[in-house]
């Protein structure tokens, strides 16, 4: 069974700790990676990949340091980075062959994985068109095929769904869902929609530091007793805004209603509710106006 481990593993860009003393046991499964603009995403990946050297800690896979294991992890390897740009005169499966080739897949399979994997994306009946003319979400539907071209058992996606519409993102969760099972997945995503369902395990990452890892679930209950509905006055809305988290807003037929994140009851006429994922988002990254309670 595959595994990844990274032991005390800390990122320095000059003075700035990007990455502070990151632990992490990572095996089979999907595993979300949730954070801000900012919260050492990228860095993180980047070192899971071995492109990027860690100031301190090292990454070990399947008890092996990857660095020292070099083209052997490779080999295991796809990735999926931030900023994955495509050549817009090559068509779809052009490009993919081509990369194919550079991943060391010789001709017939190169011709033959192109194939599986366009069908796999459902581009299949695209593998002609030129990847300039394509939509964000083909893109990156690209990104995914060409991450898996040689078959990886460790697969990392730095922020996958960027750039695409509700519907796009529906479709690539269904392609993730249906990947997993023997491989280690890894997708960082600032959007709580795309881990609330599709992973297994949420990984929250906030400043460089881990401040929580669990199922959805799990995550949620944490905030048990802690949201709350309630209708309220112009007044009281000024009030609540000012001392509380709020998740939401919603006005019907003249009713202003406010979704609260606060340990005590907000009002008389407020309800708890079952927290979601944009409520544990909010607990976690964002400050609240003065204090929680
Ligand atoms: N090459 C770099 N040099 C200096 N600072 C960097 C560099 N790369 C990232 N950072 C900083 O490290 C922090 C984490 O960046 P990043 O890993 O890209 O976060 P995320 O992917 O979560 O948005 C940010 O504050 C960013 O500005
Ligand atoms: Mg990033």
């Amino acid at each position: 069974m595959v595994n990844l481990k990274v032991e005390r593993v800390s990122k320095l860009y000059g003075g700035f700790a990007a990455l502070k003393e990151v632990n992490l046991d990572l095996g089979p499964g999907i595993w979300g990676l949730l954070g801000p603009n900012g919260a050492g995403k990228s860095t993180l990946m980047r070192i899971l990949t071995d492109l990027l050297i860690p100031s301190t800690g090292r990454v070990l896979y399947n008890g092996r340091d990857i660095h020292a294991l070099g083209e052997a992890y490779r080999d295991k390897l796809g990735y999926l980075p931030q900023d994955f740009g495509v050549y817009p005169n090559f068509t779809a499966e052009g490009f993919l062959r081509y990369i194919a080739r550079l991943k060391g897949l010789d001709k017939a399979a190169a011709v033959k994985r192109t194939a599986e994997l366009l069908e796999l994306v459902g581009l299949a009946d695209r593998r002609g068109r030129k990847l300039g003319g394509f939509s964000g979400g083909e893109r990156q539907r690209v990104g995914i095929a060409q991450a898996l071209l040689n078959d990886p058992e460790v697969l990392i996606l730095d922020e996958p769904t960027a750039g695409l519409d509700p519907q796009e993102r529906i479709r690539f969760r269904a392609l993730l869902t249906g990947l997993s099972r023997q491989r280690l997945v890894l997708l960082s995503t600032h959007i709580v929609s795309d881990v609330e369902y599709a992973a297994d395990q949420v990984i929250l990452l906030k400043r460089g530091e881990i401040i929580g890892q669990a199922a959805p679930a799990a995550l949620l209950r944490e905030l048990e007793g802690r949201v709350w509905e309630t209708p309220v006055t112009t007044e009281e809305q000024a009030r609540l805004s000012e001392r509380c988290l709020c998740s939401n807003v919603s006005r019907a037929d003249g009713i202003t209603r406010l979704r609260l994140i606060v340990d005590q009851r907000p009002t008389e006429r407020a309800v708890p509710v079952r927290p979601n994922m944009e409520d544990l988002y909010l607990w976690h990254f964002e400050q609240p106006p003065v204090d929680r309670g």
